[in-house]
């Protein structure tokens, strides 16, 4: 196939080179294509992720592709403040329209979400993976060649998730 990216698990066709489906993958928006995904992780806490996370996206912009940074990190999201976001995200009944950057980076982040963005999000941790889903699932992330996902530290409940549920490509570790 002449689109084939090689993410079976967010691909509709059903071609005959098809991998065998993740049971745990969730669909990524019918109206998103992304390329590839590269996760951001770390065994501990402010060691550079979201700052990583935020060059690497600025890097591969800047070398014309299109990019875009899952923050996965619901209950310490720093990558709106990183780019000075301030807009609320918006939806329609298709689904929600990721921020954009002034360079054109497409961002969804919880705090896009919030009424107020210094609100603490207490959530437990079945309610914050699944919106980590819903970033994936329900963003229409619409023809990006590289997404990075921002992690919190550690090996809790949202890196899991994310390595279950999304088409990761490669990871970033900082340790
Ligand atoms: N290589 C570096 N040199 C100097 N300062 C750095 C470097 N990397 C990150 N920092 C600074 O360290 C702090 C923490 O960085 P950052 O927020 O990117 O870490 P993090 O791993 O995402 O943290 P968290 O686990 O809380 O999400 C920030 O103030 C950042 O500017
Ligand atoms: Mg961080």
């Amino acid at each position: 196939m002449s689109d084939c990216n090689s993410n079976c698990d967010s691909c509709a066709s059903k071609c005959s080179s098809a991998k065998p489906k993740n049971d745990f993958a969730v669909d990524a928006h019918e109206l998103s294509n992304v390329k590839k995904v590269i996760g951001i992780v770390s065994g501990k806490g402010g060691v550079g992720k979201s700052l990583v996370t935020s060059l690497m996206s600025v890097n591969m912009n800047r070398k014309g592709y299109n990019t875009a940074i899952l923050d996965a990190d619901i209950t310490g999201p720093s990558i709106p403040k990183a780019f000075g976001l301030k807009e609320k995200v918006v939806s329609n009944e298709m689904g929600i329209f990721p921020a954009k950057t002034n360079s054109g980076i497409e961002v969804m982040s919880i705090n896009l979400l919030l009424a107020n963005e210094t609100d603490p999000v207490v959530w437990r941790g079945p309610v914050i993976a699944g919106t980590v889903k819903q970033f994936w699932s329900d963003v229409i992330w619409n023809d990006v060649d590289y997404m990075f996902v921002d992690m919190p530290p550690g090996t809790g409940d949202v890196p899991l998730t994310v390595f279950q549920s999304l088409p990761i490509d490669g990871i970033i570790g900082l340790w």
